[in-house]
């Protein structure tokens, strides 16, 4: 992506560094507001092992790297000389995915004599809806939901960030893929699973909201994927009737947007938020998408819903909050917040 007409000398570029999963982003980000270039290299590898392989992701991180970074200059119309600080995720993630990106940054950066910085991914997708939305209003909950997590967490305010609940087991993302992947479908599962789940009845099966009767603001998804399972196996060996597989991905996809739904609402009345915004692969999920629209509608809350480039792993989201933090150093109570986040249960990729 290109954005023609972008005034030459701008005071800022930065250039946006993601390596933490299976997806490499670059991107250059011109005074945090203009994209003038943006990819996305998915690894499409890890498809024939129906989960990413972290061996093989940190090794085409490696191989593709160099060249996006060549890609993406030229298409942004920049050159190297002309960059004014380098920001890549340093966490979280598979390690030996985000050691080739942290790497190469600092190589970079300390090669052409530009400060780098590193970048929480969460904190990159509290963001990434500033990118297309504008400043938000605060206070706002954002939705984090991918492969890796399932976060609600509250924002005061660039760097004031409030974890309020996570998942205690499974992922949304991976609980989509590993129910996929039982069914016959293929990887990532989540837009299989959405586009099966369009062709099937959505109350054929009733599988479980666990503990959407809790008051803590929590997800759980394993009991929900064996529960799955368990039907699966009720039914005997693979292949499945389409009809049949249909209303199985309906019925799972109704229930995990049952618990992320409901969740999310008790979120935003409990902090009296202005404004959701959504992150993370699930997010780009449409039918979660219309529900929440319909919720905030309701509520006078604003939804900030990135579009599918920006909901899954990508650099431009890296870029913004690494250049905020290139020009203002992150306060003690910023360092804090991001330190809470971490211990909430980040951990994973
Ligand atoms: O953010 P992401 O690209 O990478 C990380 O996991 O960090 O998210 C990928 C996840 C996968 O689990 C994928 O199945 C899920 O997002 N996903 C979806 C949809 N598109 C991607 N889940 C549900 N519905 C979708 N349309
Ligand atoms: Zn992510």
């Amino acid at each position: 992506m290109n954005a023609a007409g972008a005034p030459r000398h701008a005071s800022h570029l930065v250039l946006g560094i993601e390596t933490s999963c299976d997806d490499t982003s670059v991107a250059v980000l011109e005074d945090g507001r203009a994209l003038r270039s943006h990819w996305i290299a998915t690894q499409d590898l890890h498809q024939l092992y129906g989960g990413v392989v972290p061996e093989l992701a940190a090794r085409a991180h490696l191989e593709l790297l160099p060249p996006l970074v060549e890609r993406a200059l030229a298409d942004a119309g920049v050159t190297a000389a002309e960059l004014t600080g380098v920001a890549v995720t340093r966490a979280p993630g598979l390690v030996g995915s985000l050691v080739v990106g942290v790497a190469f940054a600092k190589a970079y950066a300390y090669a052409l004599g530009i400060p780098v910085v590193g970048v929480n991914h969460i904190e990159g997708h509290l963001h990434a809806a500033t990118l297309e939305h504008g400043e938000s209003p605060w206070p706002a909950v954002s939705l984090v939901v991918s492969g890796g997590h399932t976060e609600l967490v509250l924002i005061h305010g660039v760097g004031r960030y409030q974890w309020l609940g996570s998942t205690r087991d499974d992922a949304a993302g991976e609980a989509f893929d590993k129910v996929a992947k039982r069914l016959g479908l293929p990887f990532p599962g989540g837009p299989a699973i959405e586009s099966m789940a369009r062709e099937g009845n959505p109350t054929a099966y009733s599988f479980p909201r666990p503990m959407l009767t809790e008051p803590s603001l929590d997800f759980s998804f394993s009991g929900l994927k064996t529960a799955v399972a368990l039907a699966v196996d009720a039914r005997g060996e693979p292949p499945y009737e389409r009809r049949w597989t249909a209303d199985v991905a309906a019925s799972f996809q109704a229930a995990i947007l049952d618990t992320l739904v409901a969740k999310t609402v008790r979120a935003l009345s409990a902090t009296g938020a202005r404004a959701l915004s959504l992150g993370g692969g699930v997010a780009c999920n449409r039918a979660l998408r219309a529900r929440l629209e319909a919720e905030c509608e309701g509520r006078g809350v604003a939804l900030r819903v990135p579009s599918p480039r920006l909901c899954a792993d990508n650099a431009a989201m890296v870029a913004l909050v690494g250049g905020w933090l290139l020009e203002r150093p992150a306060t003690e109570e910023h360092l804090d917040a991001v330190a809470s986040l971490e211990e909430s249960g980040l951990t994973s990729s």
